[in-house]
């Protein structure tokens, strides 16, 4: 919902967040949306502020998992949802701690970044087009007790200090749509570093699918960012924010192991299945450094469109991938298939489809089971370059002994 400044002053005030409290505490108990507004209304409080109520109760919710404090800030739920994740902004906040002089976060909503860098002891001014955003932003940098400064404005138009750093978030979406391309980022990012060529040193995040061939993505290192299995965001370093010559890193969060790329990206080795399947981390992946990995493990691409590796021996534990172990390699038939997994001891089985247009659904129904979880045994459906090929592998931990 659109806010207004004076409702965000009543949200942040000591009534605004002893009902906040309140209806978190219903909405937990499973209270109906429906009744708590009700509820509210019938004891005298307008319909926004009801609604206001419901979608921050909302928003201190969904942010439980990600934001430790999450029951003492305030957020909103369009807000939070655009907002960087907190190990994945604490993590870019490194690169900022030896700027001189203030930081300018750029399009710093309710202050995912700002409060990461403030955390990290840099000095933050936080600009931002929408005043709603930026109070919340307040409050919750007093609340966490560090200090951020605040200014209302476009960020293509602010004046700032010539040669500070800068780190930028501008939006990725509009509406439902989630928009893929620089120049459509809002504000577009070459309007945006245009007006800032001037600065140290940048960071602007990007969306991890951001395509490396996009005419606006500037030459600097592009950062991919996983937590856990899942690639997160990318940022682009620029001038001294960058990490020398770099033009690709992959980073896992919150442990901060990282791979960099100074050159182009290693040629891929194409080679037949051998003992172990081996899946690169999609940060380092999308970094384009997984024909690098290979090459350190002796080990080979299945495809020349894919990204999954296979090798003869075992390859070291490593967060940067994830190895099983091939038990058979199959046409792409799903009769053959189910014929080979009646021979095969029972295990639960997941499929995962690499670049085919094959549809799991159908091959579940011809192979006469349930979809089941990540456990046990997969079915590779892998796109080659003579067609495709089934492979079943099993955890690492269930094959005959060391390769
Ligand atoms: C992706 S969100 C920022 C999220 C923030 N980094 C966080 O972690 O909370 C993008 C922000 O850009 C702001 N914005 C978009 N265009 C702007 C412009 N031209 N000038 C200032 N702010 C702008 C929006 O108001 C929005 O808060």
């Amino acid at each position: 919902m659109d806010v207004e400044l004076d409702e965000i002053e009543w949200l942040i005030g000591p009534d605004g967040l002893a009902l906040l409290a309140e209806v978190t505490r219903r909405r937990d108990r499973d209270e109906p949306e429906l009744r708590v507004l009700e509820d509210l209304r019938t004891r005298g409080g307008d319909r926004r502020r009801a609604a206001l109520l419901l979608d921050a109760a909302e928003a201190r919710r969904r942010a439980r998992e990600r934001w430790p404090d999450a029951e003492r800030i305030v957020l909103l739920r369009s807000a939070l949802e655009q907002a960087s994740d907190p190990a994945v902004a604490a993590r870019r906040a490194r690169r900022f701690v030896d700027a001189a002089g203030p930081v300018y976060d750029l399009c710093a909503g309710i202050g995912g970044d700002s409060l990461a860098l403030a955390e990290a002891g840099v000095e933050v001014v936080a600009v931002d087009q929408d005043a709603a955003r930026l109070r919340l932003l307040e409050h919750n940098a007093r609340v966490r007790g560090v200090d951020v400064r605040t200014r209302v404005g476009d960020v293509r138009q602010i004046a700032r200090p010539a040669g500070s750093w800068v780190h930028a978030d501008p939006g990725r979406r509009q509406g439902d749509r989630r928009l893929r391309r620089l120049g459509e980022y809002q504000p577009p990012v070459p309007e945006l570093l245009a007006a800032h060529q001037d600065a140290h040193g940048v960071g602007v995040v990007l969306s991890p699918a951001v395509d490396l061939h996009d005419p606006d993505l500037p030459d600097g290192e592009v950062e991919f960012l996983q937590v856990g299995q899942q690639l997160t965001e990318a940022t682009v370093w620029l001038g001294a924010a960058r990490d020398g010559e770099a033009l690709a890193s992959a980073t896992l969060v919150p442990h901060g192991d990282r791979l960099v790329r100074r050159g182009p990206p290693v040629p891929p080795q194409l080679g037949d299945p051998g003992r172990y399947l081996v899946s690169v981390a999609p940060a380092a992946v999308r970094a384009r450094l997984h024909d690098d990995l290979a090459r350190q493990l002796g080990a080979r691409r299945l495809s020349l469109a894919r990204s999954l590796l296979t090798s003869d021996d075992r390859p070291p534990a490593s967060p940067w991938y994830r190895t099983r172990w091939i038990e058979v390699i199959l046409p792409l038939r799903p009769r053959v298939v189910k014929a080979w997994l009646r021979s095969a001891d029972e295990l639960p089985l997941e499929i995962a489809v690499h670049g085919l247009e094959a549809d799991p659904q159908r091959w579940w129904q011809e192979l006469g089971r349930p979809p089941r979880g990540p456990v046990g045994r997969r079915l590779d459906l892998v796109r080659t370059e003579s067609g495709g090929m089934a492979v079943l592998s099993t955890a690492e931990d269930r094959s005959p002994g060391p390769g």
